[in-house]
């Protein structure tokens, strides 16, 4: 089978942008102010959800002038058609010892709530002294458990968007702005 041919610019993969790099940083500056606000005197424990929370995270943590530490999860994708849903797992160990800690789980996007839901069910088992969540985007229309982030960046329509750490089979992320990818690409047979 043909493999995906590269296009030179990446951008002309999408049908539109929803967020523009400018919105963006100036939304990720708005952001930044709550968490300094919501943890000042606090020491947070920032928990990134890999990899798509990368981007988001490593700006976002740039305007907290917060005493931090940060450390990154992998959790098991259950988007396998081909197999009955699993509930996501984290897949690499936490390091940090979050009992009696606040803690701040930060991802790309609040789609379902399938991911965040059981990320959370199991960090509250590790006693921490608050645990709260944060995401880039959230897609309200989607969600199939009840689940809603304390903290969130845009809520956008129920498109597939890729870009500012978002992707389609890894590709996309490094794109500086969020748009909606051209839905002749979201499947195509030669990806595969
Ligand atoms: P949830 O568990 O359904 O809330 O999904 C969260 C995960 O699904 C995110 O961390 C993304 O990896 C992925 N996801 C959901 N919607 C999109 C999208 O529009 N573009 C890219 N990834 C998405
Ligand atoms: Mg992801």
């Amino acid at each position: 089978m043909a493999a995906y041919r590269p296009r030179p610019n990446p951008l002309d993969d999408l049908d539109s942008i929803l967020v523009t790099e400018e919105e963006i940083k100036a939304r990720l500056k708005e952001l930044g102010a709550e968490l300094n606000e919501a943890y000042e005197g606090r020491d947070l424990a920032v928990i990134a959800i890999i990899n798509g929370a990368i981007i988001f995270v490593a700006d976002l943590i740039r305007e907290l002038n917060l005493s931090l530490q940060l450390d990154c999860v992998r959790v098991s994708s259950y988007r396998d058609e081909t197999r009955p849903v699993q509930e996501p797992e984290i897949i690499d160990k936490i390091r940090l010892d979050l009992e009696g800690k606040d803690v701040l789980i930060i991802d790309d996007i609040l789609d379902t709530g399938n991911t965040l839901n059981r990320v959370c069910e199991i960090f509250t088992a590790m006693k921490p002294a608050s645990l709260k969540t944060c995401v880039l985007l959230d897609k309200k229309a989607t969600r199939s458990v009840e689940f809603e982030a304390d903290f969130v960046g845009f809520h956008i329509p129920d498109e597939f968007v890729v870009g500012y750490g978002l992707d389609f089979a890894e590709r996309y992320r490094h794109l500086p702005c969020i748009g909606v990818l051209k839905t002749e690409l979201q499947n195509p047979p030669e990806w595969t």
